[in-house]
């Protein structure tokens, strides 16, 4: 065991059943990601990529793996309990469609995890809201915002309650080249400024430049 490792992962497998039919999707995934690093997985559609995430997000559960520890917590056999409590105090996600609920202010919006924390809010919110460029949004609607101001402020949520660990699915996949490049450089300032551990799929080759690492998968394996 090791510390510094935010993700430890070793011989991870995964299949989906559906129908009886079993599709195995991960073959024998290994994957250590220090604390402080910024990690890009590129890789065609369908080669596993969010299928992984969503395994290390705790949002799925592997079929079998030798190790799966995430923020120094081996997340194998954990309950379900457990395994929420590790998902809301150590995980931020940014999500390629957002997920911002529509019918709240932008500041509500962003205020939402430290709410499930029982941390005060207002503070924090505000100081974010004016580092991702959204000071005079915060009474706003997300529907009232461009596309890629939405995702800044999916961001904001992503990072205010200072989760030890960002995974970002495909973020800019649904922004213009402008606002992908702002979307990512945000994430950068985020990493450089805070050491923010980062796990960002993309599928865009001029935004895995700003990563420490850029990984390439294949058919459910990781290329090295
Ligand atoms: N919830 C699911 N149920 C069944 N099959 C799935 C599910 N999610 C993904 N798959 C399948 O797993 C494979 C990998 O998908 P995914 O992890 O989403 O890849 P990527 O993110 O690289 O596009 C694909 O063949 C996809 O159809
Ligand atoms: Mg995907």
């Amino acid at each position: 065991m090791n510390d510094e490792l935010m993700i430890d992962v070793r011989d991870l497998h995964h299949a989906y059943t559906h129908g009886g039919v079993v599709e195995p999707v991960l073959h024998g995934i290994g994957l250590h990601v220090q604390r402080g690093e910024f990690v890009v997985v590129m890789g065609p559609s369908g080669c596993g990529k969010t299928t992984l995430l969503n395994i290390i997000g705790l949002m799925l559960t592997p079929t079998r793996a030798e190790t799966v520890r995430v923020a120094g917590c081996e997340t194998l056999g954990l309950d379900e309990a457990l395994r929420t409590r590790l998902r809301r105090d150590a995980l931020g996600f940014v999500f390629q469609r957002f997920n911002l609920l529509r019918t709240i202010s932008v500041r509500r919006n962003v205020a939402l995890p430290l709410g499930l924390r029982g941390m005060a809010a207002d503070g924090p919110v505000d100081d974010l809201l004016a580092r991702v460029g959204l000071a005079g949004m915060a009474h706003k609607k997300p529907g009232q915002l461009s596309v890629g101001q939405q995702q800044r402020v999916a961001i904001a949520r992503a990072v205010v309650g200072r989760p030890a660990l960002l995974l970002a699915d495909e973020p800019t996949g649904n922004l213009d080249s402008a606002n992908a490049a702002a979307v990512l450089d945000l994430l950068s300032e985020v990493h450089r400024a805070d050491g923010q551990t980062i796990v960002m799929i993309t599928h865009n080759e001029q935004l895995a430049v700003q990563a420490d690492r850029v990984l390439h998968m294949r058919d459910g394996r990781i290329l090295d």
